[in-house]
């Protein structure tokens, strides 16, 4: 543009070797900008971010999707799952105080560090609404969920995990679970075969008929 004119500036008119070196310097100002952005502990999360997101990609996503997403009712769905309950499932499947054969070998090369980056990385993946599995089953479900079973002493399920499902801090989410995932494990707390719950979820379980926890499974399936 300003060759067409014709009307040098004063800032075409400096030499070439000073622009040039004007240049090298504010390009490498430039580069050592996110350097200087980012703490030592920033750099390491992001660090353990992007190991979590590799091994995902190479080892989960069969299962349960890049995003979480389980496609078959087999696998948990894993999105938007708190971080600290997954990271310390990983734990126990690698140490084996939660049993699975299928997960056990999946965990096994894990480092300790993994677990939370993994936590972390499936926690912050968007939930999606699913369709009520059962919307007949789910409505006794729904009871169930809200109110327990007071004449067997089944508690209220909203108490510990929140009247949307959605679980807390240490508490898992439930919300938009498939059913027949969510059913197995309430099974397996009834006949105490999954035993790193501290017997919380075995004392819920053990008082629970076939049919409630089929039910309440159904509706847990359709919260978003
Ligand atoms: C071959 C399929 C498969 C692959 C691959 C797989 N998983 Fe799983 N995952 C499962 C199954 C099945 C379960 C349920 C096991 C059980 O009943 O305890 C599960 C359970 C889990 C749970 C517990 C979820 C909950 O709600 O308690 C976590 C966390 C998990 N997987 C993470 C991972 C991670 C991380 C990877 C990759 C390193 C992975 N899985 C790879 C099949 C798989
Ligand atoms: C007193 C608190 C409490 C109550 C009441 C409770 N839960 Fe839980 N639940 C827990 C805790 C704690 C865990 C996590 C166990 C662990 O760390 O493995 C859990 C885990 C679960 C899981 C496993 C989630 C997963 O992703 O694998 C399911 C399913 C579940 N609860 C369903 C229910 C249902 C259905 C009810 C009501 C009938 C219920 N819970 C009532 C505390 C509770």
């Amino acid at each position: 543009m300003l060759l067409k004119t014709g009307t040098a500036t004063p800032r075409a008119t400096v030499p070439m070797r000073r622009r040039t070196r004007g240049l090298l310097a504010l390009a490498a100002t430039a580069a050592a900008l996110p350097l200087l952005a980012q703490s030592p502990t920033a750099a390491a999360s992001t660090a353990a971010a992007a190991r979590a997101e590799e091994i995902v990609q190479g080892q989960c996503l069969v299962c349960h999707g890049a995003e979480g997403e389980s496609s078959s009712p087999a696998f948990p769905r894993l999105a938007g799952q708190n971080a600290g309950y997954l990271a310390r499932q990983l734990a126990d499947y690698q140490s084996g105080k939660r049993k699975s054969s299928t997960m056990q070998p999946m965990v096994k090369a894990l480092r300790a560090e993994d677990f939370m980056a993994l936590g972390e990385y499936f926690a912050t993946r968007p939930t999606h609404a699913h369709e009520m599995q059962e919307p007949q089953l789910a409505q006794a479900g729904r009871d169930v969920y809200v109110r327990g079973n007071p004449s067997s002493g089944v508690a209220a399920c909203a108490t510990c995990h929140g009247a949307e499902g959605h679980g807390s801090a240490s508490l898992p989410r439930l919300a938009g679970q498939h059913a027949q995932y969510t059913e197995r494990q309430l099974r397996q707390f009834h006949q105490r075969e999954r035993t790193n719950d501290n017997a919380v979820m075995q004392a819920v379980a053990s008082r629970m008929t076939d049919q409630e926890m089929k039910a309440v499974a159904a509706y847990l399936s359709g919260l978003k």
